[in-house]
Order: C-alpha cells, then sequence, then structure tokens
C-alpha cells in the first residue's frame, strides 16, 4: 500500500533525533519503496544553511545511523531532491510566513498535494508555540475526522488534503502537566490529527505481540488468573544517562521508561481482545487497562515501590562512574535510575496476578522482555532427589536476541527419571533473517498513512500519569527513603529482590 503524496516538516532538523532516527528512517522507506513519488522532507531550524548544505548534513546522517549501509546512490540521489530546508526560529511569524510559501512551491513543484504532516522533534515547551504558528500561518487544513482509522487509512487521497501532527515525549511531567500539554495542542489540532509517538510501539517485536496474543489459539486461553501465578516485565540499559544528565536530574527513570515504554508493554500483555485493529479499538482496551491498576496509594508505595541509583562499577568490564558524578548531576541526587513496582491489574481476568515490572540504567545487561510464568503442578508425581519442577514461564524477548521461548520440564534421557528444565526457542534472526525495519519506519509510514493505531492517545497518556502521580506524591511526601545505591553492572538494588521475595518468588536474571 502506497502512501499518499505529502510534504513532511521536521520542526528541530539540526537535533539529533532527526540525524540518528528520523532521516534514517525515511531513506529506509524510500529504499523500500514505501513512499509515493511525490514526497517532501523541509527541515526547520534555526541556524542559516542552504538546501544544500543540510541535504549533505543528512545524507552523512544516514550513512552512519541507517540500518541499510552503504547508502543507495541512485535512490539517495532521488531521495535527495525532496529534501530542503528553511531557516527560522519558532518564535517568530516570518518563520511559518516563510515554511507557507516554500510548502506551496513544494505542492506545484513537487505535487505533495497539500498534504502535511509536522514532526514536532523538538521539546515539549515549543509545541504550543509551534502549534499557534502554523495555525496562524494557515497552515493547519481542518480535520477530516477520519485520522487514526486502520479500517479507513489514507481516506483523503481523492479529497481535502490533511494536516497531521507528531509529537515525541515527554508529554508531561505529571498529570497536570500532561493535561496541559494536551490542551495546548489541542487548541490546534483535533485527536485524530495528532499522533504521539512511543517508539516501543514501532518496534517489530511489540507489534508481534498482538499477533502472538490474537493470532494463535493456544495461549490465549491460559492468558488469566487461573493459570498465570505472575508476570515479569523488565526494560534494562547497560548504558548510562549518556551526557543527557541536565535531562534526567528532571526527569529519572520512572517518567523516562515507565511511565510510558512500560506501561505500553503492560497494557499490550494485559488488555482484553480489541473488536477490530482500529486505531480507538485498541486503544479503547488499553485505557481500560489503565483505568484496572490498583492506585498505589501514598502509604503503600514503600511496600509497593523500590528505587535505585547506580553507583560506580563495572559495566562490561569497564570500569564506570556513579550517577552522581555524571556531567550535569548533582552530587547529592535523590533521582532514580532504576526502578522496580508491583502492580495489579484488578479486572475480571487479571485479579490478584501481581504485574512485577522494572526499569533501569546501568543493569549487568540490555533486555527488555515480558515474561509470563505459569502456576505449579497441582500434585507433584516425582521425588525431589529426581530435580525440582520449575513452573512453565513464556518469555516475549523483546530486545536484543528477539524472540519467544517456553520454558518446561522435560525428562533427561536415561535409565531413571531426572527432571530437566528445557526450552522451546524462537529466534527472529532465525525464521525471518537479521534486517528487520526500525520502529521510526513503520511510526512514520504509519503516521503519513493516517493510521494511530500504534500511537497513544490523550486518555491513555493521562492515565499513565494519573497512576504515577501518586507514586511521585508517596515520595515526595517521604514515603520513600532516598534512593539506595546499587553497583553498576549489577541487577539493582537488594531491596527490589526483597519486593519479590516478601511473595516468595524471585526476579528473573534473563
Ligand atoms: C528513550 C529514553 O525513550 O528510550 C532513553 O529516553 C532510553 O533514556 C531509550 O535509553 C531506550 O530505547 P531503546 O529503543 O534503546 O530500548
Amino acid at each position: 500500500r502506497h502512501a499518499d503524496a505529502c510534504a513532511v516538516v521536521i520542526f528541530g532538523a539540526s537535533g539529533d533525533l532527526t540525524r540518528r532516527k528520523l532521516m534514517p528512517a525515511l531513506y529506509n522507506l524510500a529504499l523500500g519503496r514505501y513512499l509515493a513519488g511525490s514526497f517532501a522532507v523541509v527541515g526547520v531550524a534555526r541556524r542559516e544553511k542552504s538546501h544544500q548544505e543540510f541535504r549533505t548534513e543528512m545524507k552523512e546522517a544516514v550513512g552512519k545511523f541507517s540500518r541499510r549501509k552503504p547508502v543507495d546512490e541512485a535512490v539517495w540521489g532521488d531521495f535527495e531532491k525532496g529534501i530542503s530546508y528553511v531557516p527560522g526560529t519558532f518564535e517568530d511569524k516570518a518563520t511559518y510566513q516563510k515554511l507557507r510559501e516554500h510548502l506551496e512551491t513544494l505542492d506545484q513543484e513537487r505535487g505533495t498535494r497539500k498534504n502535511r504532516l509536522f514532526y514536532l522533534a523538538v521539546p515539549p515547551a515549543d509545541f504550543g508555540v509551534i502549534a499557534q504558528g502554523l495555525k496562524e500561518a494557515g497552515l493547519v487544513a481542518p480535520s477530516n475526522g477520519k485520522g487514526g482509522s486502520r479500517a479507513a487509512p489514507d481516506v483523503q487521497r481523492n479529497g481535502a488534503p490533511w494536516t497531521r501532527v507528531v509529537i515525541e515525549k515527554p508529554f508531561g511531567h505529571d498529570l497536570a502537566s500532561a493535561r496541559e500539554l494536551n490542551a495546548t495542542v489541542g487548541k490546534v489540532f483535533s485527536e485524530d490529527q495528532v499522533f504521539r509517538i512511543d517508539h516501543y510501539l514501532g518496534k517489530e517485536t511489540v507489534q508481534n505481540l498482538l499477533v502472538f496474543r490474537f493470532a494463535n489459539s493456544l495461549f490465549e486461553p491460559v492468558w488469566t488468573r487461573e493459570h498465570v501465578d505472575h508476570v515479569q516485565i523488565t526494560v534494562a540499559e547497560e548504558i548510562g544517562v549518556e551526557g543527557r544528565g541536565k535531562f534526567y536530574e528532571q526527569t529519572g527513570v520512572t517518567r523516562d521508561i515507565v511511565e510510558n515504554h512500560l506501561m505500553q508493554l503492560l497494557c499490550l500483555t494485559a488488555m482484553e481482545p480489541p473488536i477490530s485493529l482500529e486505531a480507538d479499538a485498541v486503544r479503547d482496551e488499553k485505557v481500560k487497562v489503565l483505568r484496572s491498576l490498583r492506585p498505589i496509594e501514598r502509604s503503600l508505595v514503600t511496600e509497593n515501590v523500590v528505587r535505585g541509583q547506580y553507583g560506580r562499577g563495572f559495566v562490561r568490564a569497564e570500569e564506570v562512574p556513579a550517577y552522581r558524578e555524571e556531567p550535569d548531576v548533582a552530587s547529592d541526587s535523590a533521582v532514580e535510575t532504576y526502578v522496580a513496582m508491583r502492580i495489579f491489574v484488578d479486572n475480571w481476568r487479571w485479579g490478584g496476578v501481581p504485574f512485577y515490572v522494572r526499569a533501569g540504567k546501568r543493569l549487568l545487561r540490555r533486555v527488555t522482555e515480558i515474561a509470563v510464568q505459569f502456576k505449579k503442578v497441582p500434585h507433584t508425581l516425582f521425588r525431589p532427589a529426581d530435580g525440582g519442577i520449575t513452573p512453565n514461564v513464556l518469555s516475549l524477548r523483546i530486545q536484543p536476541d528477539e524472540g519467544i521461548s517456553i520454558r518446561f520440564t522435560s525428562k533427561e534421557p536415561g535409565q531413571t527419571t531426572i527432571l530437566r528444565d528445557v526450552a522451546m526457542d524462537f529466534r527472529y534472526g532465525a525464521a525471518f533473517g537479521s534486517n528487520t525495519p526500525e520502529a521510526y519506519e513503520r511510526l512514520l509510514l504509519d503516521a503519513i498513512r493516517g493510521d494511530a493505531t500504534l500511537f497513544t492517545r490523550s486518555d491513555e497518556v493521562e492515565h499513565q500519569w494519573a497512576f504515577m502521580d501518586r507514586v511521585f506524591e508517596g515520595w515526595n511526601g517521604g514515603g520513600g527513603a532516598p534512593p539506595p545505591i546499587y553497583p553498576a553492572g549489577s541487577w539493582g538494588p537488594e531491596q527490589a529482590d526483597d519486593l519479590l521475595a516478601r511473595d516468595g518468588r524471585r526476579w528473573r536474571k534473563p
């Protein structure tokens, strides 16, 4: 399915996101012939720069960051003709006038048909002023009321032009600021024109969660409290804050990872089958999960949430500094770089099943996985001396080493019955080869096609914050001591082990 002719306008074109993710993704889409011939990319940023200079910079970025290397000269040559640059500050009305004239020229010369995707690769503080600037310059077409649906993508193929806006996290800092941000954007764009990126939803393995659950009949019947003992969701990173100390001091891992990426993984794992893959059908089900989360009231924070902060340690045998020694980080910072929570989804399917979730920087290994642990067998036939029976675990490896495995107990070959834990393993690489698309490719393409299924809706974001806000209140209200220090290169603070030990369970060490 081809995408509409359109112009993608990137605000913040000199930033890291444009170089590392957006331009390589667009180039890969061009390489795969997913884009219409009449396609244009316009960079907008402060610095004066010629079209040619911008193209050269972008080619360099693509050469460095694209998963398909080296750059195909013929494809690039063609793609590059659609790249241009408009200098200007976001506060200046003249920027939007220039942009408007430029886009009109592109409509004439490249046939972009007044279809516009504005990508705000800028801090949220700039969303308001850019949205307003676009509106005043007459660059925002009214909604066609049909965006955001897989059932009716490209609805305006032969009709009125469309305008859409893509925004990047963080969508606020707490519930109040998220609401404010939604209201600011909502003054200019209607909800079906707004595409909020959570790049985890663009990952192949995350999309496969829906296919795995709803295209197979084997697993869904046991995906319930009758059979599941508990679920563990891990988002572990080896990297530290990577020069983003200033940002991290304001954010912490709960806001950076848990509120968005991890909550989305939890929603996709726990949600009921949607009635269709139409954007709102899927998002309605995710919202139901968020509404079912048992609030972690202030007095319950200590019991259900563990924070941590990395100290010095070794990651891959290399000594790394403590968080407090990172540039732009206070020497007595109490910001968490690790968090673990026990969450209950209070609904019919999941009543009483804990979801243990954790995320952290500078952990032993980079791994994102969802592990569903099933209940013990009701009666043991085998002697303890034969080897124990370990409960079945189904783990979905989101990254790296993408795949799905099921652990079960088996008989070791021999004249006596000895039990052994074995795995049935599906690996993406082995099954499909290794050149999987990057999250941003799929997400950009979906935004161009007008399919919002993999984007988060305003109410989703607000529910996510509402849940987290109580935790923050608990911390600020003294419901948690300053985060304990864990050595870089470990699995986090010991207190996180206690969180599960109290329930007679243990974290996986993937
Ligand atoms: C981003 C966070 O949203 O996700 C980063 O701001 C984090 O701190 C990154 O490193 C992780 O993404 P991925 O795709 O590498 O798992």
